[in-house]
């Protein structure tokens, strides 16, 4: 029975030595330990012995057992180890390797420019709002001095969503509102979509873009309205363009003016940009009318300003030389990419 114990005890061992993972040693735990195990087997095998002999050779099986047992965990943790530092080899990052090529979005043109826009006009010391596209005929018209049934409502084809209620057609809506909630001073732009029911074609567009400025306090002169635009034109265009005020109309400001620079393609000497003009006009502008101030509880005795209406898709076709105003809407990736 000795000799039968130290054999399964070095069977034990070399099998140990020999198992290359972790279900090898779970089980050759199973055939020497286990309930059916070699050395338990040979445990009830004791009853044969003599009375004598039966203490001497339990001792010496519960020793093998421990020495399996342990080997058994040994071993074990040593494969386990094992086969972390294999992963980790196999998982190895080579930090030399070319990184993969990744497709990065970029901004539309047209939020290029309304950056460039709000950068210049923060600088002069402008807040920037946003208002409502959806309006009402209230702040759209009404209040900008524009009566029901006054004619200057045809100067502007509007999409009427129910009666009364519509699409902006003007950012200019965003005087009124800003009128009504702040008192002077007041300088504030507002960039942003409006909308007109015009035909589409190389110019027009029923979508474009405005940026509403809008200046109140008191002592506000046309004067104030010529440096800040004209400081805004050098900015955006550079200090060679030629700017130039023309008389104009529009129902909320008084005296008006359409503000144009010299074309940025020829130079002033005429070309197809510039249908021959050598001009080029970029925003509509005015002094507040009076009437305006009184619709929003501003005193025009004490108070002046001066509103303008920059259109942000004519700066961003006339800066990157768009020859058709509906390629910044149709969003092909080839046109957008160049930008
Ligand atoms: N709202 C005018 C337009 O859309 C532009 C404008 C704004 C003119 C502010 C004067 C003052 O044509």
């Amino acid at each position: 029975m000795r000799e039968k114990l130290e054999a399964i005890r070095r069977a034990a061992e070399n099998a140990a030595k020999e198992a290359i993972d972790e279900k090898q040693i779970e089980e050759l735990r199973v055939k020497y330990l286990g309930k059916k195990g070699e050395l338990t087997a040979l445990l009830k095998q004791m009853g044969s012995l003599t009375p004598e002999e039966r203490p001497k050779m339990g001792q010496l099986v519960n020793e093998a057992k421990g020495q399996v047992e342990k080997l058994v965990s040994e071993r074990k943790v040593k494969l386990k180890e094992k086969a972390v530092e294999l992963k980790l080899k196999a998982e190895t990052v080579d930090i030399t390797m070319p990184e993969k090529p990744v497709n990065c979005g970029g901004l539309h043109p047209l939020s290029i420019v309304t950056n460039d826009l709000i950068d210049i006009f923060q600088s002069m010391g402008f807040d920037v709002l946003d208002g409502p596209e959806v309006e009402t005929d209230h702040y759209n018209f009404e209040c900008l001095n524009v009566p029901e049934d006054h004619p200057a409502r045809d100067m502007q084809d509007t999409f009427y969503l129910a009666d009364k209620i519509l699409l902006r057609t003007q950012t200019s809506a965003a005087q009124i509102r800003t009128m009504e909630t702040r008192k002077p001073p007041i300088r504030i732009i507002c960039p942003g979509r409006v909308f007109r029911a015009d035909e589409v074609d190389a110019t027009h567009s029923p979508v474009f873009h405005q940026l509403e400025g809008l200046v109140v306090d008191k002592g506000v002169t046309m004067c104030d309205l010529m440096g800040v635009l004209e400081q805004f034109a050098h900015e955006i265009y550079g200090e060679d363009v030629n700017v130039r005020f023309r008389p104009s109309f529009f129902p909320f400001t008084e005296p008006s003016v359409e503000v144009d620079v010299s074309c940025t393609e020829c130079g002033g000497k005429g070309c197809r940009i510039c249908k021959g003009e050598g001009w080029i006009e970029i925003l509509g502008a005015g002094m507040v009318h009076p009437n305006v101030l009184r619709s929003c509880g501003i005193d025009p005795d004490v108070y002046t300003g001066f509103a303008f209406g920059i259109g942000i898709d004519r700066i961003t076709t006339t800066r990157y030389k768009i020859s058709d105003i509906r390629l910044l809407f149709e969003n092909d990736k080839r046109f957008l990419e160049q930008f």
